[in-house]
């Protein structure tokens, strides 16, 4: 039986780095404001001129690094963004040309759950047998589409990239990704969208959302995500050893982590710290988590993560 593994992963965090105290002296809001509604200290944006294909291309090269791997052993790249560089090329085939490579590049849109989308999509690939390795990346701008007049929205995000390199495993033993669900419904899609795009207004547009019911719609429904995806593989909540989460507030997560019957110790929250980065946060999450020796092989892990459509999906991994 052919199974991905992940045998590598990178990050890369913008220098520039935005506190709410930063926050509060332009816009009408105040650090307690943010930290008790969203669990936010600080942010990370892009320079000017910094793009998200540089932020996905330094995510790539560490990937590369931790796995022992050079660009030309990569048959497959998926860049999960909704902030590409260009409307096109894809942010996938600017990211192989820095690295200079060849195989098969290209993007995925589904906001903050497309880095699930992409690792679902290249485990597909992988086990049909037509790629053997693939480098996964989320990464986002998304300080470029924030309104910078709008308190209720431009607070909540931030820059950055996070990349895993998946291959392609004949003997994988219980480790690999072991489930993944994803479900999209676009009746939600006027909770939380971009008022602009190249067919509408010819602009990138600034987010909008309605913040109270994205909130009840995400727990709901990542609740249900991440039983459905456990329940493919008969495992119970209590067996997990993290949850790695997206990372849009610290009340959704803690809320989930509750339902799951998971204590705060098995969750990586890097939100804090980084604020939402969209498709980059769950793995710069993992990063993290590897990064700090929390991660083991062996562990299982849950991702779960809902973004704009809505689109929404989890994925559990044993390390
Ligand atoms: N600073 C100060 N006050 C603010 C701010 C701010 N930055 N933003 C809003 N307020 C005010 C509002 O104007 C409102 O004031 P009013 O009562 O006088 O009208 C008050 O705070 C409460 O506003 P709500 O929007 O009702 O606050 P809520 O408790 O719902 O928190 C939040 C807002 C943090 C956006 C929350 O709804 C949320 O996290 N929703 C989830 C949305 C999310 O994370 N989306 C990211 C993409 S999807 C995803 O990743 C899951």
């Amino acid at each position: 039986m052919v199974r991905s593994l992940i045998i590598g992963c990178g990050h890369y965090l913008p220098e520039k780095v935005v506190t709410n105290h930063d926050l509060s002296a332009v816009l009408d809001t105040s650090h307690e404001w943010i930290v008790e509604r969203t669990g936010i200290h600080k942010r990370h944006f892009a320079a000017d001129g910094e793009l998200t294909s540089d932020l996905a291309t330094a995510a790539a090269w560490d990937a590369l690094k931790s796995a022992g791997l050079t660009p030309q052993d990569i048959d497959l790249i998926i860049v999960a963004t909704v902030t590409p560089d260009q409307t096109f090329p894809s942010t996938a085939t600017i990211v192989q040309s820095k690295l200079g490579c060849r195989g098969l590049a290209f993007d995925v849109s589904a906001a903050c759950s497309g880095y699930i989308l992409a690792l679902s999509t290249a485990d597909h690939y992988l086990r049909l047998g037509s790629m053997k390795r693939a480098l996964i990346i989320g990464a986002e701008t998304f300080s470029r589409i924030i309104d910078p007049q709008d308190r209720k929205t431009y607070v909540l995000f931030g820059d950055g990239a996070g990349a895993v390199i998946l291959r392609a495993e004949n003997n994988p033993g219980n480790r690999g990704i072991l489930s993944t669900s994803m479900h999209s419904d676009g009746s939600y899609r006027d909770l939380l969208y971009t008022d602009g795009g190249p067919s509408l207004t010819g602009t990138a547009g600034y987010i909008r959302m309605l913040g109270r019911e994205v909130f009840k719609h995400a727990i709901t429904k990542l609740v249900d995500s991440a039983l459905e995806t456990l329940a493919h593989k008969n495992i119970a909540a209590e067996e997990l050893d993290w949850l790695v989460p997206h990372q849009a507030n610290i009340r959704i997560i803690e809320a989930i982590a509750e339902r799951l019957n998971l204590s705060p110790d098995r969750v990586v929250i890097t939100v804090a710290e980084h604020a939402n980065t969209s498709a980059a946060s769950i793995p710069l999450a993992l990063c993290k988590g590897v990064s700090d020796g929390r991660i083991q092989p062996g562990h299982l892990i849950l991702h779960e993560a809902i973004g704009g459509g809505f689109v929404w999906g989890s994925a559990l991994i044993r390390w």
